[in-house]
């Protein structure tokens, strides 16, 4: 796999009697991102975890870099303030989604400049990514969800990659720092068809934490897929 592509591991469907485990053998084979999947019970059906376990698996590491994907509607009247338990030092990304901000929440997240988190929009599969071409300038990720957001363990959508190479093709030379991630269903498969079409930042989840193999031998699956 290319040098310039993270890959970051998703525990959300990860067994949390075994977490401990889990994280030990992603830093083994060489994982340093983990990917926190933040749902509210409103935005999406489903119900995941929140600051205090994202506090936990900081401090249970501190080599960590932890990216929070919000699938989940603001419900404070400042994005800042619902934002404000998230934004722990190993927080390097917060990304939020599209279709979940009011026109003021959105302008609020784009327009607020040094939060010390690098910023990131997420948009469905059933959004058209021309929808955040205007606010590129904005934002360090493009956070495309290659399965409808809300549970782990889903079937890869393969419209997705038509969908990276608009915004590449949108960005041309532009926004060279723009980060290219793609989250849900990524496999060793997934991943390689992705990265060939300028995915830069991956989301795996159940694929190196459910499977029947060693964590270490799932990350080295996806990384060897030239
Ligand atoms: C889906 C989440 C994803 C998901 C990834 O709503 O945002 O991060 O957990 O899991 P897999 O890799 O199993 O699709
Ligand atoms: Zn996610």
């Amino acid at each position: 796999m290319k040098t310039n592509v993270t890959i970051a591991a998703s525990v959300l469907t990860a067994n949390y009697l075994s977490l401990k485990d889990d994280l030990t053998n992603l830093q083994q084979a060489g994982i340093n991102w983990i990917h926190f999947d933040v749902m509210d019970h409103h935005f999406v059906p489903n119900l995941s975890f929140g600051p205090k376990i994202l506090s936990d698996i900081c401090q249970f590491n501190p080599n960590f870099n932890l990216d929070c994907h919000l699938m989940v509607k603001i419900t404070t009247p400042k994005v800042h303030d619902y934002l404000k338990p998230f934004m722990l030092p190993q927080v390097k990304n917060i990304t939020l989604h599209y279709e979940a901000l009011t026109k003021d929440q959105l302008t609020e997240f784009l327009m607020w400049k040094n939060p010390g988190f690098k910023k990131g929009l997420a948009i469905n599969p059933d959004t058209a990514i021309s929808k955040i071409f205007h606010y590129l300038p904005y934002l360090d990720t493009i956070l495309i969800m290659s399965v409808k957001p809300g549970a782990g363990g889903q079937a890869f959508i393969a419209d997705s990659t038509n969908k990276i190479k608009l915004l590449v093709a949108h960005i041309a030379n532009n926004f060279p720092n723009l980060t290219i991630g793609v989250d849900g269903g990524i496999n060793d498969l997934t991943a390689h068809a992705c990265i060939n079409v300028g995915a830069n930042y991956l989301v795996a989840g159940s694929y190196l934490l459910n499977s029947n193999n060693p964590i270490k031998t799932q990350v080295d699956k996806l990384f060897s897929h030239e």
